[in-house]
């Protein structure tokens, strides 16, 4: 029976592991993690993590091929493949802070393969790492290895939360890459044939290690840049009457660029692209490329002009003041079906109406007030760093002007104007006839989603702002300054 460990039982590892036990019944999978909470929610009926079809996915297999430890040492040393699926956040100091992958739990993980494998094993990269790293990593192991032979494979992950299950079952692709040895071709063979028993064979493409590498920075530059793309766009919509979703709609027609990724938004979050851009950049510069990294600077720098541009978009149609004013936040999470929060665009935004002396009623169905709270009180770059080490009730400075309530219609009660952050279906369906009612005059929608019915919104009489669609008369008067 082969033997898998995950290094790591966080939003990869977690799914990722869940769908190879259920699709491999021969193989036997341990994911191990140094956060203790963490391992104990994975073998509780609460999972750590929300995503659809996980929960059933875990129940068929826990306790059988699949199993959840804090054992890290334990299972490694027994393990015949192991991946590494842990955070490589943006370094916070020294050298490249800001932009360079802090590779501290990797390289940690590696010395401890190192230290406690006593047969051979393949090391696979599943975490997204800087091109090279794969170098890095055998080194540290060979140094290490009191003759233990590992090969090192890079296979990145290409999950998108909220469709994880459905990603893994069908994925687009899996990308294998590794040396181009006989020892390096063997291992991919091993890890090919895991695949092999779900995903269709034309589907695994296998490349060198530094291509599979930079292939997962690449993917998601590209697809981040659709929304800085579109985002742009719908700046200049709404200077000009156009219609983002009209555009969006006759752009994404053309074969050639397809009509999938372009949704204007308040501006893109989640734990990946802003991070691994950053980095993109940083291996630019460090490789002579200042103009590449240039080129690259820019979708992060449309991103943060999208975030600025709504909060001053609130902020001017409120009379140039959002002070001692109740705004409701629909939706926390940085996009639906997900409880997670890392780099949501509505802690930007929030942070902004705060520091506009705003008072939050925040309501979002999967994200809990610790949670909230605590996103509010880090700053930039800390939330990518194992739980355990964070605060676990961060108290805020802000924590008086916040408050976190059960639904839509608590939130929006009383308040001057609605921000509507995640595209949760729910607020497609919102009684706003009701939510009008209860709401101070003249009441306001800001929809960062595209998500209400502007029309009836107006027709109900609300002041709608919805991203690149055209101004109503007051917004036109009430310009915001980017
Ligand atoms: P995560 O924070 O949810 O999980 C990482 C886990 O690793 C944490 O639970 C942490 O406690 C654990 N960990 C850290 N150091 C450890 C060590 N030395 N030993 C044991 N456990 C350790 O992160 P994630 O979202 O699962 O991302 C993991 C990697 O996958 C990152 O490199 C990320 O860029 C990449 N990735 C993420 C996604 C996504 O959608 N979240 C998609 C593709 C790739
Ligand atoms: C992304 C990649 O899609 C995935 O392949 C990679 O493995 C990890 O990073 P994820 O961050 O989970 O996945 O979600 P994704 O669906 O890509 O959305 C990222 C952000 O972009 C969200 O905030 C989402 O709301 C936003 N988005 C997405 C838009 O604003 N407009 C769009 O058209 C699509």
């Amino acid at each position: 029976m082969v033997k898998i460990c995950c290094i790591g039982a966080g939003y990869v590892g977690g799914p990722t592991m869940a769908v190879i036990a259920l699709k491999c019944p021969s193989v036997q999978v341990a994911v191990v993690d140094i956060a203790q909470k963490r391992i104990e929610a994975w073998n509780s009926d609460k999972l750590p993590i929300y995503e659809p079809g996980l929960d059933d996915v875990v129940k068929q297999c826990r306790g059988k091929n699949l199993f959840f430890s804090t054992e890290v040492e334990k299972h490694v040393g027994e393990a015949d493949i192991v991946f590494v699926s842990v955070n490589t956040p943006t370094k916070t100091t020294g050298l490249g802070a800001g932009k360079a992958a802090d590779l501290t739990y990797w390289e940690s993980a590696a010395r401890m393969i190192a230290d406690v494998s006593k047969s051979s094993k393949i090391v696979v990269e599943k975490s997204t790492v800087p091109v090279k790293t794969a170098e890095a990593i055998e080194k540290i192991l060979t140094h290490n290895s009191k003759g233990i032979k590992f090969q090192i494979l890079s296979n990145p992950e290409f999950l998108a939360e909220g469709t994880a299950i459905q990603d893994l079952f069908n994925p687009d692709r899996v990308l294998i890459g590794g040396r181009e040895t006989p020892e390096g071709q063997k291992a991919i063979k091993a890890l090919k044939d895991v695949y092999a028993q779900w995903v269709p064979e034309d589907r695994i493409l296998t490349t060198n290690l530094w291509s599979a590498e930079l292939s997962k920075l690449a993917a998601n530059a590209f697809l981040a840049q659709r929304i800085s793309s579109v985002n742009a766009m719908s700046a200049l919509c709404e200077a000009t009457g156009a219609n983002v979703i009209e555009v969006s709609y006759a752009v994404g027609k053309d074969t050639r660029i397809g009509p999938k990724f372009l949704n204007a938004s308040v501006g893109f979050g989640g734990s990946c692209f802003q991070k691994d851009i950053l980095n993109l950049v940083y291996i630019c510069e460090c490789n002579g490329l200042p103009e590449v990294a240039e080129y690259w600077k820019q979708v992060i720098k449309i991103n943060d002009y999208q975030k600025n541009r709504f909060v001053n978009r609130v902020v001017a149609s409120m009379f140039n003041t959002v002070a001692k004013k109740k705004i409701a936040i629909l939706g926390f999470a940085f996009k639906k079906d997900t409880g997670d929060t890392r780099e949501t665009p509505a802690i930007d935004v929030c942070k902004g109406l705060l520091g506009d002396k705003a008072e939050l009623s925040i309501y979002d169905p999967q994200v809990t007030e610790d949670q909230i709270h605590k996103d509010l009180a880090l700053s930039k770059f800390d939330w990518d760093h194992p739980l355990h080490l964070q605060p676990m009730s961060a108290s805020s400075s802000t924590e008086k002007q916040v408050t976190v309530v059960g639904d839509a219609y608590e939130a929006a009660k009383d308040a001057h104007g609605l921000c509507i952050m995640t595209e949760w279906d729910e607020f497609k369906t919102l009684d706003y006839k009701k939510i009008f009612d209860n709401m101070q005059k003249p009441a306001f929608i800001f929809d960062g989603r595209n998500v209400v019915n502007v029309d009836q919104l107006r027709e109900i009489g609300f002041i709608v702002f919805s991203i690149g669609k055209p101004l109503d008369a007051w917004l036109k008067d009430m310009p915001a300054v980017a």
